[in-house]
């Protein structure tokens, strides 16, 4: 399949995965663009500008295909010297980045004089016309639903896409509630060049986290994630879990006077405790919605080429059945 985003970065299949942090390891990116996709370092996971050259040079090791880093522009409790990671990246010789949270256009000078392709993610129109405006090359276009920061406008992917599609003249991505090959196809469908998923590209046998949290993004159902922190402006999208339940005890307690310090314990330091050590209940990690799509771990090739096969199937027999007047059982609308 050919889209704008494979031609942009010279991909096989129009798939992201997005950066996460203590996931987006080159394990896992290396993985992705082997598969076809387009992989993801997660910068920021790596404390230091010089880890994250070490990490570069680890993906590189595992694969010859293009790969990208993320940058996330975030509030943090101490703010990362940015200017040293775009160094680590454009030394590394990666081609292209994910900036994420605040816009990138202070970064944008010194990622275009290294010939860097930027997407930004975004979870608005708006910021998204921004993106364009400053001149990033793509935008992934975040919705309500998705894992992690999904902004305090609450506009699905089911609207937010076809406004991205009747605004942006640059391509984009859908990015949040994205699973399979059903999800592909309905992004191509409503205007987008491609999707970018985060929650699923978890549960496969090469994401570099403890077993504990795949084997509970396959239990957990589309009920089980919960908004936190929306009353500092800074909404996520996280698994529910016993720390979650504290912070949102805190929250309710709390109210409009919620201060981050008072949530430190549920939100400080908690993604080592879940990826790496595999304590569940530890307080709030990312998770979309979609995990209410997630039955099983495979491997992330047999998950790409699984929505590749099927996308085209869906295109070629589903949809153009009905055009061809077939009325379809339940059985064959079903996918893996
Ligand atoms: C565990 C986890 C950690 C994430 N960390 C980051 C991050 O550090 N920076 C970022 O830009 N996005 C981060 N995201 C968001 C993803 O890149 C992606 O945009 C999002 O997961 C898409 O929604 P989905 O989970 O429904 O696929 C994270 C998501 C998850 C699930």
């Amino acid at each position: 399949m050919k889209t704008a985003i494979t031609e942009l970065f010279g991909i096989q299949h129009p798939i992201i995965q997005g950066g996460m942090h203590y996931v987006g390891l080159a394990e896992l990116a290396a993985a992705v663009s082997n598969a076809g996709g387009l992989g993801i370092i997660t910068g920021l996971t790596q404390k230091t500008p010089e880890l994250l050259a070490k990490e570069i040079a680890r993906c590189r090791d595992m694969t010859d295909k293009p790969f990208g880093v993320n940058l996330t522009f975030l509030p943090s409790f101490t703010a990362p010297p940015y200017p040293e990671y775009i160094a680590a990246i454009r030394e590394g010789g990666v081609k292209i980045v994910e900036t994420a949270g605040r816009s990138p256009e202070q970064y944008l000078p010194a990622l275009k004089a290294a010939r860097i392709k930027v997407i930004h993610k975004c979870t608005s129109v708006r910021h998204s016309l921004k993106a364009e405006k400053i001149g990033c090359d793509a935008v992934s276009v975040d919705g309500f639903e998705c894992g992690g920061h999904p902004g305090e406008d609450d506009i699905p992917n089911m609207i937010l896409l076809p406004r991205a599609a009747d605004e942006l003249k640059i391509p984009f991505v859908a990015s949040g509630g994205m699973a399979d090959a059903r999800s592909l196809v309905a992004a191509l469908a409503m205007g987008a060049a491609g999707m970018n998923m985060g929650t699923r590209f978890i549960a496969t046998k090469e994401a570099p986290v403890h077993p504990n949290v795949k084997k509970a993004l396959v239990e957990a159902t589309e009920l089980d994630t919960r908004l936190v922190m929306r009353a500092l402006r800074n909404t996520e999208r996280v698994l529910k879990n016993k720390g979650v339940d504290q912070l949102l005890e805190i929250e309710r307690e709390k109210g409009a006077t919620l201060k981050i310090e008072d949530i430190h314990d549920q939100v400080a330091g908690v993604y080592p405790k879940v990826m790496v050590g595999g304590d569940m209940e530890a307080g709030a990690w990312s998770c979309g919605m979609v995990v209410g799509l997630i039955n099983d771990i495979p491997t992330v090739k047999e998950l790409i080429d699984r929505i590749m096969t099927e996308a085209e199937a869906i295109i070629r027999q589903r949809l153009t059945g009905f055009l061809d007047g077939h009325v379809e059982t339940s059985a064959a609308r079903a996918v893996a």
